[in-house]
């Protein structure tokens, strides 16, 4: 007898969504993807063509009709996650959503409340670096005691500059820098820390190179500091304008010793020796550096949505991670400290 797959339905295929929806294709073995959905004509034939994905909604509604779907994955811009998964959930599917949750804190217990009603139904927000090799080995390893109490967690997320500024296609949606790109930090100092609970923040940023950015109260560069109620902190640097690369890096300090994830962020074990020197060449963007674990979070959503597992993170650790990203953007757009 063959064991069940799980029928899924990609939602959105743009620059992430077209990596879920070739994993899901070809490297989630229980899963098989039965529809796609997008407005834009060009990436459903792109599914077809690709994927042999020959089903194609432009309207989500009608996904959600299609006979036999079991889950949604949804990969669409940030201001429709709530909404989607809530529709979902109403219609009976399991539901993976790319992070963050929402960019409203209201939206986000709106979620909570309607999962809550559904507990038959998995959700999983992507928070992808819990699936990394690495991160989930430093975590494990805090968990055993390796640094004794961990008290402040030290994480970035930089991007390498693209002199096009492309990215300024998502400012008005994103919700800024804190909530695009250290809502992975922020949830990922949480779960090292052990879930602590916030108290206050402090951040400010800076426009080093796409000073477009402000018409958004956005910046390039930011910086934070948050305090936990428990006396523990964490701090975060966010940047779009690296040199270099792409480098994600984790400090965590315990009183019995330190780990790093990401120190060196390099491509691959290539050493060059030349008259620059010694050195790596550095992972280009995102992707590159989690290829890996895009797969892992797949393969886990798939199995628990199966109910072969249960699944490491909750909703509300993503409504969490909102709620920090969120006085931190208040933070550093009104200048002073922010209370919880
Ligand atoms: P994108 O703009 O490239 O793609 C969005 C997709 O959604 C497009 O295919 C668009 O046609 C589709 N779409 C728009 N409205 C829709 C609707 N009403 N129904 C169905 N599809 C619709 O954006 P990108 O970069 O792929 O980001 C998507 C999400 O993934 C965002 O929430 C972003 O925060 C998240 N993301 C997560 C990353 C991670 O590291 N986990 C990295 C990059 C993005």
């Amino acid at each position: 007898m063959s064991s069940p797959t799980l029928k899924v339905g990609i939602v959105g295929l743009g620059r992430l969504g077209q990596r879920h929806a070739i994993n899901l294709a070809q490297r989630v073995p229980n899963a098989e993807v039965v529809a796609a959905c997008s407005p834009v004509p060009a990436e459903l034939d792109w599914a077809a063509s690709q994927l042999g994905i020959t089903t194609g909604y432009a309207d989500y509604d009608a996904l959600l009709a299609h006979p036999g779907l079991d889950a949604v994955f949804l990969v669409t811009p940030t201001s429709l996650h709530a909404d989607q998964i809530i529709a979902a959930l109403r219609a009976g599917k399991h539901v993976f959503c790319e992070k963050p949750l929402s960019l409203d804190l209201a939206d986000c217990l709106k979620v909570e409340a309607e999962a809550a009603r559904h507990p038959q139904l998995t959700i999983m927000i992507g928070f992808v670096r819990r699936f990394d090799a690495s991160y989930h080995d430093a975590q494990q390893k805090i968990a055993q005691g390796l640094i004794g109490k961990p008290y402040l967690v030290r994480s970035q997320t930089c991007d390498q500059n693209d002199p096009s500024g492309a990215f300024m296609r998502f400012a008005p949606t994103s919700g800024g820098i804190f909530l695009d790109c250290s809502v992975h930090d922020i949830d990922l100092a949480r779960w090292l820390l052990g879930n602590p609970v916030p108290k206050r923040v402090y951040a400010s940023g800076t426009n080093a190179i796409h000073t477009g950015l402000q018409a958004f109260g956005d910046v390039d560069n930011g910086l934070a500091t948050v305090e936990f109620a428990d006396g523990s902190m964490a701090s975060f640097m966010a940047s779009r304008t690296m040199a270099h690369g792409h480098e994600t890096l984790t400090e965590v300090f315990g009183t019995g010793g330190r780990l790093a994830v990401g120190s060196n962020p390099r491509l691959n074990r290539v050493e060059i020796s030349d008259a620059h020197g010694v050195r790596n060449e550095c992972t280009p963007d995102f992707y590159a550096r989690f290829a890996d674990a895009f797969l892992i979070e797949a393969q886990e959503f798939t199995d628990a949505a199966l109910g072969r597992r249960t699944l490491s993170l909750t909703l509300h650790d993503a409504t969490e991670a909102t709620r920090i990203g969120l006085a931190m953007t208040q933070a550093m757009r009104e200048a002073r400290p922010v209370e919880f």
